[in-house]
């Protein structure tokens, strides 16, 4: 082959569990709906830096460590997280991946997650709890945006792993993990009702 690609980005996108998800996600909707009302300070840091929509990640963001349920999340994607680490052919010696933010993000329609990526942290992902019909997407940003300076954009039918932004499908039950340094955003949900996630971040220590 004259042409070879190398640096890839890779993604990771899965059910989070083969069969019998359902009842796990009815629970953690359960507890997504009831946190706000139990959570003030998370509603002020919100009105601030999550404007119209809810998170919990300036104040309930170790929800693995106070939720059997969340912690029964922790234990599902192990297998996700461990996977994805095979595939990215990390050597992780003797510190392990582990998990240590897990949060809330609540989108009623039109409300935005604008550019961001996860300091401090190798993995980060997302798990869909909710999402209605026209739920914005994940939006991924190719990494390697801000070095193309002068080069021509890219065709408007490129294939996906050629073009500078992917939206990956947000689905209710699946979970995406990537490399916390790749930014993302979530555009304005532009479905009727509220989109909901839980994110989590994952030191390697
Ligand atoms: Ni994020």
């Amino acid at each position: 082959m004259s042409v070879q690609t190398l640096f890839p980005t890779l993604i990771w996108h899965a059910p989070l569990m083969r069969s019998r998800g359902e009842p796990l996600r009815q629970r953690l909707l359960h507890e997504c709906l009831h946190l706000p009302g139990d959570d003030l300070a998370g509603q002020r840091w919100s009105a601030k830096n999550y404007p119209g929509g809810y998170t919990s990640y300036g104040s309930v963001c170790r929800l693995q460590t106070v939720s059997p349920t969340f912690a029964e999340l922790e234990r599902r994607l192990r297998r996700h997280v461990d996977a994805y680490a095979v595939a990215l052919q990390w050597a992780l010696g003797d510190r392990a991946l582990v998990l240590t933010d897990c949060w809330v993000n609540i989108m009623p329609p039109g409300v935005v997650h604008s550019l961001h990526l996860h300091p401090q942290s190798v993995i980060s992902g997302t798990y869909y709890v909710r999402t209605p019909p026209r739920a914005s997407a994940l939006k991924l940003e190719d990494p390697r945006l801000d070095r193309f300076m002068a080069a021509p954009p890219r065709r408007a039918d490129a294939d996906r792993e050629h073009r500078s932004w992917v939206a990956l499908p947000a689905r209710a039950g699946e979970v995406v993990l990537f490399e916390s340094w790749l930014r993302h955003e979530v555009p304005p949900n532009s479905a009727a009702s509220e989109r909901i996630s839980i994110s989590f971040n994952y030191a390697w220590t």
